[in-house]
């Protein structure tokens, strides 16, 4: 039986987050982060949850031999628009869950950036996740994850929030955003409202329910184990700088396949 739809990263949702990603002011850092690794890789990489294109695509367009998935039609659509703009070849992204993913091909680099593992919210299935990642890694191959930990929780708690992007053509999309987060199943969760809102009316809305997972600081070092990754090494930023501090909010794991 086929997975039902992602209840998320629906339309209004996806045209946000791409027109929120514009202004990421981290975001070059985080590409330069990535594309060392693709050159280190030397063949064939993927990006599962690839969203928007955010990383694929200038990989692409670097000439890397890169494909990615997306479990979201809406983001792939999206993706699939960017990278219209940049070339006349067909984005080689496909939808599919990372649960779900068994291609029989292996990959020298697999990168999973921006938290987006959390959203992977059932821990048995991040586990099986993560086996499958695993197996899509060729020996010698490299996993590269960014999670965001228990010590990220955004506050406040409980208080709506608004962030509003204008489209190139001057309507908006606004977020409402209410958190909270459930401490004993270290879940987070964001209940979001988007408005379209065109000449001062709300011309469309959309309510999604985000759930995201937060790991405690050294809980992914023993699911690579056991997932058999090796050489496990954690950083706190795009600059490796080691993780050390329990504290941190997001760690960066990069672990190989021997
Ligand atoms: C926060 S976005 C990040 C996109 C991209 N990595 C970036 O940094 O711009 C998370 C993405 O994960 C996708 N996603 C969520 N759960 C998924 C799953 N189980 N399998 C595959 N994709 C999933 C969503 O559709 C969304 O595009």
């Amino acid at each position: 039986m086929p997975r039902p739809e992602l209840t998320t990263y629906k339309k209004l949702c996806t045209e946000f987050y791409d027109l929120e990603l514009k202004h990421r002011s981290e975001t070059p850092e985080a590409l330069a982060f990535f594309t060392d690794y693709a050159r280190q890789a030397n063949g064939p990489i993927l990006e599962p949850m690839c969203g928007t294109g955010r990383f694929l695509i200038p990989l692409l367009q670097a000439d890397f031999d890169i494909e990615g998935f997306d479990a979201s039609a809406h983001m792939l659509d999206a993706l699939k628009q960017n990278y219209a703009r940049v070339s006349n070849q067909p984005a080689p992204a496909w939808q599919e869950f990372v649960q779900d993913f068994d291609n029989q091909k292996q990959y020298n680099l697999i990168f999973v950036p921006f938290g987006s593992w959390g959203l992977i919210s059932d821990l048995e299935t991040a586990k099986k996740g993560l086996e499958i990642m695993y197996r899509h890694l060729a020996p010698g191959g490299k996993f590269v994850l960014e999670i965001e930990t228990v010590a990220s929780l955004p506050q406040p708690s409980g208080v709506w929030r608004q962030i509003t992007n204008t489209r190139a053509d001057g309507s908006q999309i606004a977020l409402k955003i209410l958190i909270s987060y459930e401490p004993e199943k270290q879940l987070f969760k964001s209940l979001c409202r988007y408005e379209s809102i065109v000449n001062n009316k709300v011309l469309a809305t959309e309510e999604e329910d985000f759930y995201m997972y937060l790991y405690r600081f050294d809980e992914m070092d023993t699911l690579l184990a056991q997932a058999g990754f090796s050489h496990i090494k954690k950083y706190c930023n795009y600059r490796k700088e080691p993780a050390s501090d329990p504290n941190t909010p997001i760690i960066f794991y990069e672990c190989s396949k021997e």
